[in-house]
């Protein structure tokens, strides 16, 4: 897909040549001084009833008398960001199985349009045309669509350029994580993650280094180990890295929970929509769409991202409840619930990460169905004790129309981990079941800056449109970006 900015010049909008016309109209009424024939029409579907100012309201007409765009597509707005990602998503599902290749896209009855709106009009476009085909080649591709202008005067034509220049950089990296997430567990296997990774890194710059079990035998990650041990599946610690500043420059490190199933081993779980738990990679997957994004943009940023990647499955040689083994930290671990994986998998990875003297490490895992009860689908979990952190990493994800909601850690949580026979249990209980497995990560990170992100509502959808979100790759990368120098 290609996204250009275009000038309306003279001709206004009704001269603009592209195969649809979008109008984002925003307001509560006709703007003023619009060209007579938008006016009519706009006037006249009103009129009619068939168009109202409610965000996301969407007309297609077909030949408007006076316009040269063969569509003319009248989508409600409110002159925000957010808006505008909301109406391109309801324009572009008019359209996108139709003949238009070439879609314009305006927005009038607001101020005109920042690098915000460009990039949500990125996001929006290549979120509504994505489709997943690996396992489903029959599946229809995105039809005719090649080509997005957004309508602009000429002094906002280099902002808009940027805008849309940071917008397709982080759809590519959200279509990475979508693409990693959607594949089921027997061909996205910790293998696979391990080579998409040494992908991006042939294609885009990074250094990749996987380690195998050897390794990670050798260097002590007995709680890794211990989650891998079921699986006949070979795990992967995976570790790449986008080297965009100067080496003395601490870098950011991003940890990924790359459970590719979870089975919950032998505390197993119900077999109802077991099949979403191939989504536990979402962590991971969102660490390679971030390094994506990021080495794409050629970002001046040290950035480091981790994946310990393993399924976690029932065996006769699978860990059992009441286990103990020490992670690589030294301390010890009660294994009291094998389903309580990625906490496990996580804190070998925290310590490793402590090589790398950080600047700051965000981890994102699908890690406690107790985060999804407690926020739902629209924002993920932030656990920070740290608030400049956790300002930044919130406004981040406001920014990136990828929202989190901040949640606590107060030490009083941590009572909830205590066991007889080793240093932690690995779970509280079920009340405050996503704070308590923050509260066990944070026993892990006391040598740098730490953010947990829970993403277990946020990275994919259940129901007839089943299938990874790509989040939190927009939030981080925002993030990121704005480290850089
Ligand atoms: N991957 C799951 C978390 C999950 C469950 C995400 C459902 C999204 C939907 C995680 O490994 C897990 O099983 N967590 C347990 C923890 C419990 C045993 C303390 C959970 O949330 O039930
Ligand atoms: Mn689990
Ligand atoms: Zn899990």
């Amino acid at each position: 897909m290609d996204f250009k900015t275009q000038i309306a010049g003279a001709t206004g909008l009704t001269g603009v040549a592209a195969d649809a016309l979008l109008i984002v109209v925003c307001g509560d009424a006709a703007p003023t001084g619009l060209e007579p024939a938008l006016d009519a029409a706009l006037k006249a579907a009103l009129a009619d009833g068939d168009f109202r100012f409610k965000a996301g309201h969407t007309l297609v007409l077909h030949g408007a008398a006076g316009v040269k765009a063969r569509r003319l597509v009248l989508v409600a707005g409110d002159g925000s960001a957010k808006g505008m990602r909301k109406a391109v998503s309801a324009g572009v599902a008019a359209l996108k199985t139709g003949g238009t290749r070439h879609l314009a896209v305006a927005l009038i009855g607001a101020d005109a349009p920042g690098p915000d709106h460009a990039e949500a009009l990125v996001a929006a476009v290549q979120e509504s045309v994505y489709v997943y085909r690996h396992t489903k080649p029959s599946a229809t591709a995105a039809a005719a669509l090649a080509k997005v202008s957004l309508v602009c005067d000429k002094p906002q034509q280099a902002s808009l350029n940027a805008g849309l220049r940071r917008g397709e950089a982080i759809a590519a990296g959200v279509a990475t994580a979508r693409e990693c997430a959607n594949r089921p567990g027997n061909h996205c296997t910790p293998g696979h993650l391990s080579s998409e990774a040494k992908r991006l890194g042939k294609a885009f710059g990074l250094q990749v280094e996987v380690l195998e079990r050897k390794q990670i035998e050798k260097l002590g990650m007995g709680a890794f180990l211990a989650v891998a041990q079921g699986s006949d599946e070979p795990l992967k610690f995976i570790v790449a890295r986008w080297q965009g500043a100067a080496k003395s420059v601490a870098p950011v490190v991003l940890v990924g929970k790359g459970i590719t199933f979870d089975t919950g081993g032998i505390s197993i779980k119900p077999a109802g929509e077991m099949d979403e738990m191939k989504f536990d990679m979402g962590g991971a997957a969102s660490v390679l769409g971030t390094l994506h994004a990021v080495a794409q943009m050629k970002a001046k940023v040290n950035l480091v991202g981790i994946i310990p990647a393993c399924e976690n499955m029932p065996s006769g040689s699978a860990v059992k409840p009441g286990d103990v083994v020490t992670s690589l930290s030294g301390q010890t671990i009660e294994i009291l619930n094998t389903d309580a994986e990625g906490r496990l998998v996580l804190c070998d990875a925290l310590t490793y990460a402590e090589r790398f003297k950080p600047a700051v490490v965000v981890d994102i895992a699908t890690l406690t169905g107790a985060c999804v009860i407690a926020l739902g689908h629209h924002r993920s979990g932030l656990f920070c004790a740290d608030d400049a952190l956790a300002g930044e990493l919130l406004a981040a994800g406001d920014a990136a129309l990828d929202p989190a909601w901040r949640m606590p850690l107060d030490e009083e949580y941590d009572e909830a981990l205590k066991s007889n026979f080793a240093d932690m249990g690995n779970v509280g209980g079920r009340a405050g079941g996503a704070v308590t497995a923050a509260m066990f990560l944070k026993r892990y990170t006391g040598k740098y800056r730490w953010a947990h992100l829970d993403i277990a509502g946020t990275a994919w959808k259940s129901g007839v449109n089943k299938g990874g979100t790509g989040r939190p790759v927009a939030l981080l990368t925002h993030f990121v970006l704005g480290r850089a120098g």
